[in-house]
């Protein structure tokens, strides 16, 4: 895949690989034969698409900074966001079989080990950012993983990524009850809902993974503003490719099931405009995040090259 002379899937297969080597050097610390290590693994190498620390480092160089400085902050995110999954995935949330290509945690191992599988992800993510040293060199200096840190935990906690699960779940078997209530049923009150939970779902997350970036990088004040700009619209077209490919995406290529958002009736895109007007709106929220970054220069190819790719994605 090429964007402007610019190839992405090389990007892409090359910045996946650097953090794998890093998750990997995270857990081999523990002993393998342990219920607990064996289940963080089996979700968290099972081959996700790595974005949120692909667009962690592909931000820390537009701002001129070094990869290896925004390492520890890419791991702790990969694994608060697989952590994010599994517990998705639970009986009492998705209640889903297939993630990654691969059985569910639970289904693989049993609820309460992927509970605490989760627990332990979320937890140890912290622990590789407030003390980095033992895996890491270089590492940043303490301010700013500081810094990084309440950045992370603010995005995925109360008034990020978990507010944002608990509206999803209360949206369920919602659309009837919201398409029979003409007040509430309103398409500019549903498409404003939708905009908030979705972006604190997942648009909280993926503004903290390219502000992690620029946090490495010294980035200047402007420089963040923009970024912050680019990250919530490229996180909200990131969700809805999500309900599209929900509804119409290949299983086999996502690694998880389609369809079941319709199964739960949940307060999705496609459910509020239809697939088309849900692609155009994806395509618009595109066009805001690369007007954001226009004042930057070359660095930011990468981050431009994900934009489109965010809405051209089959997985
Ligand atoms: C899936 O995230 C859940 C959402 C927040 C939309 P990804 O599509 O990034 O999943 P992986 O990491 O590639 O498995
Ligand atoms: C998952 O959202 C979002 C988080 C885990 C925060 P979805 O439930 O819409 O994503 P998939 O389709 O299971 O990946
Ligand atoms: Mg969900
Ligand atoms: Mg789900």
């Amino acid at each position: 895949m090429t964007d402007k002379g610019f190839d992405l899937t090389r990007y892409l297969r090359e910045h996946r690989q650097r953090v794998n080597v890093c998750l990997e050097k995270i857990l081999a610390v523990f002993d393998p034969q342990r219920e607990l290590v064996q289940a963080m693994r089996h979700s968290l190498m099972a081959g996700g698409k790595r974005l949120r620390p692909v667009l962690a480092m592909a931000s820390a160089r537009a701002c001129g900074g070094d990869i290896d400085q925004v390492m520890p902050a890419a791991c702790a995110l990969e694994m608060i966001h697989t952590y994010s999954l599994i517990h998705d995935d639970l009986p009492a949330m998705d209640d889903d079989d297939l993630r990654r290509g691969k059985p569910t945690c639970h289904k693989q191992f049993s609820e309460p080990t992927a509970i605490l599988a989760g627990d332990a992800l979320l937890t140890h993510a912290f622990h590789i950012l407030s003390c980095p040293k033992d895996l890491f060199d270089p590492v940043p200096e303490s301010d700013i993983l500081l810094e990084q840190i309440a950045l992370i935990a603010s995005a995925a906690g109360i008034n990020g990524m978990v507010e944002g699960q608990i509206l999803d779940m209360q949206s369920e078997r919602q659309m009837i009850h919201f398409i029979d209530n003409k007040e509430i049923g309103n398409k500019d009150v549903l498409m404003d809902h939708l905009q908030y939970m979705h972006g604190l779902k997942t648009g909280k997350m993926i503004v903290a993974s390219v502000a992690a970036g620029a946090l490495s990088a010294g980035a200047k004040r402007h420089q963040k503003k923009d970024l912050s700009v680019y990250a919530a619209r490229l996180g909200l077209a990131f969700q809805v490719m999500d309900d599209i490919l929900n509804v119409e995406g290949d299983p086999v290529k996502m690694g998880k099931a389609a369809g079941s958002d319709l199964q739960r009736d949940k307060l999705t895109f496609p459910a509020v405009l239809g697939l088309n007007q849900s692609r155009i709106f994806a395509g618009h929220l595109i066009d805001q995040a690369l007007e954001a970054i226009a004042p930057f220069d070359d660095l930011a190819g990468p981050l431009r090259a994900i934009a489109r790719y965010v809405i051209s994605r089959d997985r």
